[in-house]
């Protein structure tokens, strides 16, 4: 059983100071310029912004800036709790008392109007902001972009049982528990775990903890749902004794920690169940990426829908990580570490490396259905909705003849807007490129025509497709068949798109 960092009566007496430390109650005395300090790392900039004799300003300054606040001030806001009762949180100082952890607190972004926020208190190490150096080994990550991309893709239909693989901060587990029975939450930090304990225990939660690696500690074990921000980052397979870090190295080299996941998640989830993850992958000179992640998932019977995000080149991607781990470029640290990792990159023959997000689904199919495709677009955020939606398209259109799909009534989705760049040719405009995107959920945006537009204004969701077609061949005055044969393939690709509904 894992611990929290407090006892049991320190935990009531926490829980109880912070009951109004809310994203709410922080907005408040932080003001917008404060607000959006704090998010962008500029605490000099939120600590200014900040309010004197305001108790959420004290419980700011001490638990998301990592000031120091003077000792009466800090017990008055926290119950009387001082260094000497809970040693594991509070720190004296010369002057007064800092917290050795940042406790964040966090509410899920919105589903719907009525839905009711739960504000929830996310227990974490200090990022390299507050601590002004690069991080330990150790390093317990709070709420990162990463962990918000996570929380936005996850599917959050009802799981009986759910598990978040590599919780650290507790986070993904935190949302779990909105629409799961029982959340089981794996870590091979122990400390990730009894922070992950704290945060669970603050937030009103309870949780099945284990440490181990990866599916270890669930083994022979099966979940509706899976989550996962493993620690993804493609190195030489740095450990913590070799430079790298709990939250992000595995230790494997390359993307061997993804592949595992990856061609291992099938086996612990429920039949119609789901897993979720985010990965990154390794792209060389003689491999694309869908090639790489192709042969990892066929081996499996899953359902797979594979989002490639971002590509960075090895110096960007080497560059990104060792800041966010509070490196500073210009250290003869920082021109190590990056010499070395980029010597590994080359020498392994990483020529990019590709960052995404996969979707696993356990249907138990003879021919899944596997789409790997770039997703640059800024989809509407939470997406994991239209993640949900995507894959009963796919089965529509995958046991949907040709035959019967011309007789289908499709409905034009509700948001397509269709764009136009023109051109002056010969005397007049021209449409020189024309453009449908959906408004919501993925965004897609394809280019289109004027026949492929006109079908879309005709699909209602009362005619037959056939029926269309015939009366646009009609208007260019071109055969029914060739129209019909050049349409399908698009007909399917804006199925699968969500453009057009079944
Ligand atoms: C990027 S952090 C994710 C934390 C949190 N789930 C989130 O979404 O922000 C990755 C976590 O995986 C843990 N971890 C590292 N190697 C692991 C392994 N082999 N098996 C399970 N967890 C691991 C780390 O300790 C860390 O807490």
């Amino acid at each position: 059983v894992t611990e929290p960092l407090l006892q049991p009566h320190e935990l009531v007496l926490l829980r109880d100071a912070l009951r109004g430390f809310t994203p709410d109650a922080v907005l408040e005395v932080l003001g917008p310029v404060g607000q959006a300090g704090l998010d962008r790392g500029d605490l000099l900039l939120a600590a200014r912004e900040l309010p004197c004799d305001d108790a959420t300003a004290t419980l700011t300054r001490l638990f998301l800036l990592g000031d120091e606040v003077p000792l009466d001030e800090a017990r008055a806001v926290l119950g009387g709790l001082s260094p000497q009762e809970v040693p594991a949180l509070l720190q004296g100082t010369e002057d007064g008392v800092r917290s050795r952890l940042e406790i964040r607190p966090y509410a899920e972004a919105l589903r719907d109007e009525d839905s009711e926020t739960t504000s929830w208190l996310v227990v974490s190490d200090w990022g390299s902001d507050v601590a002004g150096a690069p991080l330990a080994a150790d390093h317990v990550l709070g709420i990162g972009s990463a962990s918000l991309t996570l929380a936005q893709y996850t599917i959050r239909d009802h799981a009986q049982r759910a598990l978040d693989v590599g919780t650290g901060c507790g986070v993904q587990a935190l949302h779990l528990a909105r629409h799961s029975a029982h959340v089981t939450a794996t870590d091979v930090s122990s400390r990730a775990l009894r922070m992950a304990a704290t945060t669970a225990a603050l937030s009103g939660q309870s949780w099945d903890l284990r440490q181990g690696s990866l599916l270890e500690p669930v083994a022979g074990e099966r979940f509706d749902l899976v989550v996962a921000n493993p620690p993804f980052v493609v190195s030489s397979g740095l450990t913590t004794d070799s430079g790298g870090y709990d939250y992000r190295d595995s230790g494997l080299a390359g993307d061997e920690l993804c592949r595992r996941l990856v061609t291992s998640l099938p086996r612990v989830i429920t039949d119609g169940g789901v897993a979720q993850l985010l990965a990154n992958w390794v792209i060389t000179a003689t491999r694309s990426w869908d090639e790489r992640l192709s042969e990892w998932i066929d081996a499996q019977r899953c359902d797979a829908w594979v989002w490639q995000r971002e590509v960075a080149d090895p110096a960007q991607y080497v560059s990104l990580w060792l800041r966010d781990a509070g490196e500073q470029p210009g250290t003869a640290r920082w021109r190590r570490r990056y010499d070395e990792w980029l010597t590994w990159m080359s020498s392994a023959g990483v020529v990019a490396v590709g960052m995404g997000a996969i979707t696993l689904w356990n249907n138990g199919s003879d021919s899944p259905v596997r789409v790997l495709e770039d997703v640059p677009q800024a989809v509407q955020q939470p997406i994991g909705g239209a993640v949900a939606q995507w894959l009963p398209r796919q089965h529509y259109l995958q046991r949907t003849s040709d035959a019967e799909l011309l007789h289908a009534a499709l409905r034009t989705a509700p948001g397509v807007v269709r764009t136009r760049h023109d051109l002056i040719e010969d005397g007049g405009w021209q449409t020189a490129l024309s453009n449908l995107r959906l408004s919501d959920g993925m965004r897609w945006e394809v280019e289109t025509d004027d026949a492929v537009s006109s079908m879309l204004a005709a699909c209602d969701g009362s005619t037959p497709l056939n029926v269309t077609l015939q009366v646009l061949a009609a208007s260019v005055d071109a055969p029914v068949d060739q129209v019909t044969d050049a349409l399908l393939p698009v007909v399917r690709d804006l199925v699968s798109r969500g453009f057009l509904l079944p």
